[in-house]
């Protein structure tokens, strides 16, 4: 990893009397995954420097150098021709010592009123926006997706399940809209948390604030931040904002998570409700009739990766004492790791729910094994007259004849079925089909087809938005 940074730098600080070991400048040093930031980096140099300008702490001229400096930096980071140098540390001091090499003493001046301090703070806050941006629409894909296949099965009958066991009849198309709101709150919680990632750092300097008259509202406005974060020593020690962040992105894997355990009982040919596309599944190099579903699989398990990050974050705060510590540099990867996680799960996610294809026939023939429409069968005694408790007890009985005559409920003749409660007439055959207990659920949240087709109609306004 250290060969790419070449070690031509001399020794940036002029106080101390032996220069560091090669081995501490590798583990103090954060350039290796900090340069990610560069771009926001650059973005709050340029914010900085025309507020200097403007309140008159540097020059006109030494403002546009630093401009053009930095353009050409941009530039080369893009096209990949930049040095990043382990001697120097991390992001920021790799790029101000380039802007100096390339515009001599405006980029010495750059740094006026400022320390790493404030400026790393705000560049996390510029990534972790982004990001949040990024994962709020890539979830609004994913809910897309999945209430394209609710409409595609907003009929199609398969068991729901309590202790997973076959519990009332439902429609897949309600399973999959259940997701949608899952993901719906993702996206407000990512929203929420944005607003209290979107204040600004810059201008507390290293803890204290800054001797020079800086103008810290013109520098939020230019980096589009709503406010200044209003203590200096808490803007520079903040990161509940990067642990509320990876707070929400925990609670949206184990959404992920959840989704994608059901995905791979699913596709277990013992259960036979889908297939997923062959693209997401891999075979095995011994068992030629495999197919696994990997993509669920490691979904499920990155998920604990991100749980991880969430816990090595509030623990890197906890013993924390005011301000900034160099404990701060170990909160990057973690952030980095869990925005990785997230936005390439979401996106193969999304790909993945259109190339799910139900079987329709195996998810119908489980509702019918488990006595799915028991439940409506004692609804309907009550609406005969009888009490609830009564009727649960007759339908309790008549569900244990059926397991001795190996049968379901609607395969009784009126007869048997006469033997429980007299109350019993040959209208009960409505209900107790499969189709009949699904449509009869058909109020706002029931899996009623109707109801199916309405929540969708109230995502796709919301998406819509
Ligand atoms: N690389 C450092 C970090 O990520 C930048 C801030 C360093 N500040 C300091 N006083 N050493 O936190």
């Amino acid at each position: 990893m250290t060969e790419q940074f070449s070690k031509k730098a001399e020794a940036w600080s002029a106080r101390f009397s032996e220069p560091v070991s090669d081995l501490v400048k590798r583990y103090t040093a954060s350039v290796f995954f900090d340069k990610r930031l560069a771009q926001y980096d650059i973005q709050g140099s340029l914010a900085h420097a025309e507020m200097l300008a403007a309140q008159g702490i540097i020059s006109a001229a030494d403002r546009a150098e630093i401009e053009r400096g930095m353009a050409q930096i941009r530039s080369e980071i893009e096209a990949g021709t930049f040095e990043w140098l382990l001697d120097l540390e991390d992001v920021h001091l790799n790029i101000e010592k380039r802007l100096t090499e390339l515009v001599g003493d405006a980029g010495k001046r750059l740094h006026t009123g400022r320390s790493r301090n404030d400026q790393v703070a705000t560049d996390i806050r510029l990534y972790v926006r982004a990001a949040i941006d990024d994962i709020v629409a890539l979830l609004q894909s994913l809910r897309g997706a999945l209430t394209d296949l609710a409409e595609r099965h907003h009929d199609t009958i398969m068991p729901g399940f309590t202790h997973l066991q076959v519990a009332q009849p439902i429609t897949f198309g309600h399973h999959m809209l259940a997701y949608v709101e899952m993901f719906g709150r993702d996206a407000e919680r990512m929203l929420d948390a944005r607003r209290r990632v979107n204040r600004l750092p810059l201008g507390a300097a290293a803890l204290a604030g800054t001797t020079f008259p800086i103008d810290r509202l013109r520098v939020a406005k230019t980096l589009g931040f709503d406010d200044v974060c209003h203590n200096s020593l808490d803007a520079v020690s903040d990161r509940d904002f990067a642990i509320e962040f990876t707070a929400a992105a925990s609670i949206l894997m184990m959404h992920i998570s959840r989704f994608s355990e059901e995905l791979v009982m699913w596709i277990s040919p013992r259960i036979g409700f889908i297939d997923i596309a062959d693209r997401f599944c891999t075979g095995s190099s011994i068992m030629p009739q495999k197919k696994n579903p990997d993509v669920p699989e490691l979904a499920r398990g990155k998920t604990g990766r991100v749980y991880g990050h969430l816990t090595g974050l509030l623990t890197l705060m906890k013993g924390q004492p005011l301000a900034y510590n160099k404990d701060n540099q170990e909160d990057k990867e973690p952030l980095f790791d869990t925005i990785d996680t997230v936005t390439d799960t979401l996106r193969i996610f999304t790909d993945m729910a259109s190339g799910i294809t139900v079987k329709a026939e195996n998810m119908r023939s489980a509702a019918l094994q488990g006595y799915a429409t028991a439940t409506d069968l004692a609804d309907y005694l009550v609406k005969k007259g009888l009490p609830f408790r009564d009727a649960h007890e007759a339908v309790a009985h008549a569900v244990r004849e059926c397991d001795v005559a190996g049968c379901d409920l609607s395969e009784m003749s009126l007869e048997t079925l006469q033997g429980f409660s007299t109350l019993i007439e040959q209208d009960v055959f409505a209900v107790l089909t499969l189709e009949g207990s699904v449509a009869a659920r058909d109020h706002v949240g029931g899996t009623a087809p109707n109801q199916v087709r309405k929540a969708i109609e109230r995502v796709r306004k919301q998406l819509a938005e």
